[in-house]
């Protein structure tokens, strides 16, 4: 049996060691060896839990003890993960985890470390919950040219959005009810203010080109200004809002775009369909085409789903490296400025000559779906930093909102 150590009992976690129970014989199937989770590291005690007696609060008990040989850090953020992450690798213990913001401030880091002491670092969880993406990506992919990566990549406002297209629902009250099904970080902010779909996407795009994309580097908005104005608008024209993550890369044209942002997608894009708490992400390969990856992108055992994946994986490779291609190596991004698109407006009526005349060749959006006194358009395709420009000309501006293909 090998055993393991998981280290923080929230959702995640407990849905690993749960996981592992229920889905045994499907483990051992693949890992004859079985995997036995021997100590569960968290600051609290749960002495309901059947899991009890494997709860210990000192890390080092886990580090000193030669037949841990994979770690589940499941903690969430930076610290204590990542020194205990660190010190593991170290030792020549695998570690998998869930934790994206360790993987995008640390991931190049840990993974050199894993290397050199012939252990791993895997992360298929870390992005898009239950969806096998990082494996994906890492193999069977490997021989493409990724130039584009759209993705749903955060099941909380993925949820929020759909909750509010579908009913009369306060942004706090749907909020209230992600949260209550597990799928909100600890603060939620991370998840509304777009901070969580913004690291995930600078992995996937780490993953794409093989160097560091830092999330710091890449602009990111969330949802909080969405209003159900929008959204009813949103659907007039046959769209929806969804926060996507974006990349972009033209090698001939050396541009390299990633953004983190809300976009009003068409009907006619696989994403539109992608509802709740599921999460979807979009891959175009220079010869593959384009392949979707779909399923939950936050919960309970979809995401355990992921991290036990790897435990599995690790414990089959054990004195051994598997390999990701992801340098320290910055990856320089383009002036988000000089990116072009087209947007939806939302003014005052009062404004509306100005709109035209300003964004010649602009169309008026659904009239009649928003108060009497909007003036609500889409523009001609526009470099960002213009638009930005241009939109400082009026003086009651409601919304403006990205408009994707
Ligand atoms: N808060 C995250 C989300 C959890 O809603 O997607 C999964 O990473």
């Amino acid at each position: 049996m090998i055993k393991a150590a998981v280290l923080g009992f929230g959702t995640v976690g407990s849905g690993v060691v749960e996981l592992i129970d229920i889905n045994r014989e499907s483990i051992d199937r693949r890992l004859p060896e079985g995997i036995e989770v021997k100590y569960i590291l968290d600051l609290r005690d749960f002495p309901d839990s059947p899991y009890k007696d494997r709860v210990v609060h000192d890390f080092n008990i886990i580090l000193e003890d030669p037949e841990i040989k994979v770690i589940c850090e499941t903690m969430g953020g930076k610290e204590p993960a990542y020194t205990f992450s660190k010190k593991a690798l170290e030792k020549g213990i695998s570690v998998c985890t869930s934790n994206k913001e360790l993987v995008a401030a640390h991931g190049p880091e840990l993974l050199k470390i894993a290397a050199e002491n012939h252990c791993s670092y895997l992360f298929e969880a870390s992005v898009g919950g239950g969806i096998p993406i990082i494996r994906p990506m890492n193999v069977s992919l490997a021989p493409e040219s990724i130039t584009q990566i759209i993705g749903i990549l955060n099941g909380t406002t993925n949820y929020m959005m759909t909750r509010m297209e579908h009913e009369e629902i306060s942004f706090d009250e749907v909020l209230r009810e992600a949260q209550s099904k597990g799928y909100a970080e600890k603060n939620p902010e991370a998840d509304i203010e777009g901070h969580d779909a913004c690291r995930k996407i600078a992995i996937l795009s780490s993953l794409m080109c093989g160097k560091t994309v830092r999330y710091e580097d890449i602009p990111c908005e969330g949802i909080s200004s969405i209003s159900m104005t929008d959204v009813a608008y949103a659907r007039s024209i046959g769209r929806a809002i969804k926060l996507l993550g974006i990349s972009e890369r033209d090698e001939k044209a050396g541009t390299f775009y990633v953004r983190t942002a809300p976009y009003m997608v068409p009907a006619s894009h696989p994403l539109h369909g992608v509802e709740g708490v599921f999460n979807a992400v979009f891959v175009h390969g220079n010869l593959l085409d384009n392949v979707m990856f779909y399923g939950r992108g936050a919960g309970k055992f979809p995401t355990a789903s992921a991290v036990v994946s790897d435990m599995v994986d690790c414990a089959m490779n054990i004195g051994q490296n598997i390999p990701v291609r992801w340098s320290d190596e910055v990856m320089e991004l383009s002036d988000p400025g000089s990116k072009t698109g087209r947007f939806f407006v939302r003014v005052a009526a009062s404004e509306k000559d100005k709109a035209l005349d300003l964004f010649e060749g602009c169309k008026q959006a659904a009239p009649g779906c928003g108060p009497e006194d909007d003036f609500a358009f889409v523009t001609p395709p526009v470099a960002e930093a213009a638009f930005a420009e241009l939109l400082k000309q009026f003086s009651d501006v409601r919304s403006s909102i990205r408009i994707l293909g």
